[in-house]
């Protein structure tokens, strides 16, 4: 097959180094995809938002499959233009895509289906927001109804930051995405997030992941893209795992269907797992980053025959393997991020630390110039250890990291931290 990969962060070059090991793949390009994709892909300079023009490459290059990495083409319509014009794609249509593409379309969803979420609200007006939070008191959360990368949410923990988040969404800081906010009850939990490939009727579970969204150490500083990740989730045990699938994703999927939007692809589903247990925070309509990075390295199976059952709806007797290791990944960003940062500036010691046993590095945000690799983005890279443990995993990516010659980047120091240290409380 040959195959487009359209996105250009550590995600995608995870998917194009699993998709690339394929033995059914014939030919892989990515567009626009970054210096290090560009090891396991042909780059393609392709605007993601022209959807004729991904249409035209399709065809004058016999694309028989295209995998599509973010949320913003996926909530554009892209998979429905491809799939128009006689090209299969991976991914959600624009209808299915707004379990992502709009907070207030999914929470109507579970309060309509039963599927256990925060206690929440929409509005449309500032005031009656107002109202509703004076009458609810914090902590409490509000959140822009639209894609806002990332910087749409605002976990007050007190009535006026709340009263200031609505303001500033309503005055259009986040540009429409803002227009309309859903303000929900603050759930107490220990986070986790989920991923499940679908084919519109049936559900796999992928594996599990932890993130860690704070810049800094011990979850200090501000919030972020991700900083790090792990797999699987020691929170996701067999039985949180079930819950998950049978109270909200399938649920979720025949809600979609009923409604003539079968969801196809994988979906996402931030969880927090709480004393009732899990409880949907939010769906996501793609891979996850960093989180797909750590369960490439983990899935044993092929991913590209899996993608393809997804799209042609025959996943129900479909079986994903996965290694039983442990795989943690490190982002290392540009020192600023995520406020403003230097670009340009020449990463050293690549080689030398993808040699340490059990590491993989993806790149994040680089590009190559005069055989150099430089920082093109606020996350860069992302290093990844696999391992018997947690420990085994982490450490063996902070070893590569030691190798890493990169003064204009930072990581945090603590990724998995939690994890080894309840599996050192068990052993
Ligand atoms: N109802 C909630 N209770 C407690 N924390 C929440 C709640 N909703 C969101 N959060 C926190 O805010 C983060 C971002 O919210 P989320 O809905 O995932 O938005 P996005 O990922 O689109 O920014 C979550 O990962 C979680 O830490
Ligand atoms: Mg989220």
């Amino acid at each position: 097959m040959n195959i487009l990969l359209l996105g250009s962060g550590g995600r995608e070059h995870a998917l194009a180094w699993k998709m690339a090991a394929s033995p059914l793949t014939d030919k892989l390009y990515c567009a626009p995809g970054n210096a290090g994709i560009a090891q396991e892909a042909e780059i393609v300079p392709l605007e993601l938002g022209d959807h004729a023009a991904v249409i035209a490459f399709c065809r004058s290059h016999k694309i028989d499959f295209v995998v599509v990495g973010p949320e913003a083409p996926l909530c554009a319509g892209i998979v429905d233009d491809l799939e128009a014009a006689g090209i299969k794609a991976f991914g959600p249509s624009r209808k299915a895509a707004q379990l992502e593409g709009s907070k207030g379309f999914t929470k109507d969803l579970c309060r309509a289906t039963d599927i256990p979420t925060a206690a929440y609200e929409r509005f449309t007006d500032a005031e009656a927001a107002k109202d509703y939070l004076r009458r609810h008191g914090a902590p409490i959360v509000v959140k822009a109804d639209g894609l806002a990368a990332g910087k749409g949410v605002v976990v007050a923990e007190t009535l006026q930051q709340a009263l200031d988040a609505v303001d500033m969404m309503f005055a259009g800081a986040l540009g429409q995405a803002g227009a309309e906010v859903v303000i929900e009850e603050f759930l107490v939990g220990e986070e986790a997030s989920f991923f499940a490939l679908c084919d519109g009727e049936t559900a796999i579970p992928l594996a599990s992941a932890q993130d860690h969204k704070r810049a800094f150490d011990n979850d200090q500083g501000p919030n972020t893209g991700g900083m790090g990740a792990y797999s699987p989730a020691p929170v996701m045990t067999d039985e949180m795992t079930r819950r998950t699938m049978d109270e909200i994703i399938v649920p979720t999927l025949r809600a979609m269907s009923a409604l003539g939007a079968p969801y196809k692809g994988v979906l996402f589903a931030g969880l927090m797992i709480t004393s009732d247990g899990p409880k949907l925070i939010e769906y996501n309509v793609r891979f996850g980053d960093p989180e797909t990075q750590v369960l490439m390295l983990r899935m044993m199976s092929d991913l590209v025959p899996a993608l393809v059952a997804a799209r042609d709806g025959v996943l129900k007797s479909f079986d994903l393997r996965w290694y039983p290791d442990s795989a943690l990944t490190v982002v290392m960003a540009a020192k600023g991020y995520p406020g403003d940062y230097e670009k340009g500036t020449l990463i050293g010691g690549l080689d030398a630390a993808a040699a340490v046993e059990g590491v993989e590095i993806f790149h994040a945000g680089t590009r190559a110039e005069g055989g150099n690799i430089l920082a093109s983005g606020g996350r860069v890279l992302n290093v990844c250890g696999l391992g018997k443990s947690v420990r085994e995993a982490a450490a063996r990516a902070y070893a590569a990291i030691d190798r890493i010659d990169w003064p204009e980047g930072f990581c945090r120091q603590d990724i998995g931290r939690r994890a080894i240290e309840r599996e050192e409380s068990v052993t």
